[in-house]
């Protein structure tokens, strides 16, 4: 849990209404099946990780043990502790992105954004982590950016992207070389 805290939290009105959405998915009984979309709701609110308050937060709507809460939070990737940069950048590394050059993906990041990931760097634009396969290893190898996939990349694809950011241009969300779907790398257009 990170030392950096808000001192409280609610839901904002935004949040109440996707707050009512996922609850109404539920018998009234049975509420607590609605942590894993509250946390995400209390994530997004809270600028992409979930503060002490937050998780409190959820416990308290929900009537569950912050523990309880607590366990979900730290059982799942997707649920951040810490602070994350406006674009979150996560990095898969696993066997088939491996093989297809990831380490040059990790590296374009170590340039552009920070040495070690997780760092919040350039004015809280960024940050970026090493994670586990994304689903994606099809089009390897692979990043997501908050909620977007960015697909066959390599060292100078993924540098353009960052750079893309930092300059506050379009990006092309997708596969980076015209790969329509997920045919054979030979078939892109
Ligand atoms: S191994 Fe990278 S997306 Fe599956």
């Amino acid at each position: 849990m990170s030392s950096i805290q808000n001192d409280n939290f609610s839901f904002d009105e935004k949040s109440q209404g996707l707050a009512k959405i996922a609850l109404a998915k539920y018998p009234n009984d049975r509420k607590q099946s609605a942590v894993m979309p509250f946390l995400d709701i209390a994530q997004r609110q809270n600028g992409g990780w979930l503060s002490q308050p937050s998780i409190e937060y959820v416990a308290e709507q929900l009537e569950m043990p912050f523990i309880k809460v607590w366990e979900v939070v730290t059982f799942y990737t997707m649920y951040n502790t810490k602070p994350v940069g406006k674009n979150f950048v996560q990095v898969c590394t696993t066997t088939p992105c491996w093989l297809r050059g990831s380490e040059n993906i990790v590296k374009a990041c170590k340039e552009i954004i920070s040495e070690n990931q997780c760092d919040v760097a350039h004015n809280n634009l960024f940050s970026w982590m090493e994670v586990e396969c994304l689903g994606a290893c099809v089009n390897a190898p692979m990043i997501q950016i908050n909620d977007d996939f960015y697909e066959d990349l390599d060292y100078e694809s993924t540098k353009n992207i960052l750079q893309s950011l930092i300059d506050n241009k379009p990006l092309k969300i997708g596969s980076q070389i015209g790969r329509l779907g997920s045919r054979g790398a030979n078939n892109a257009q």
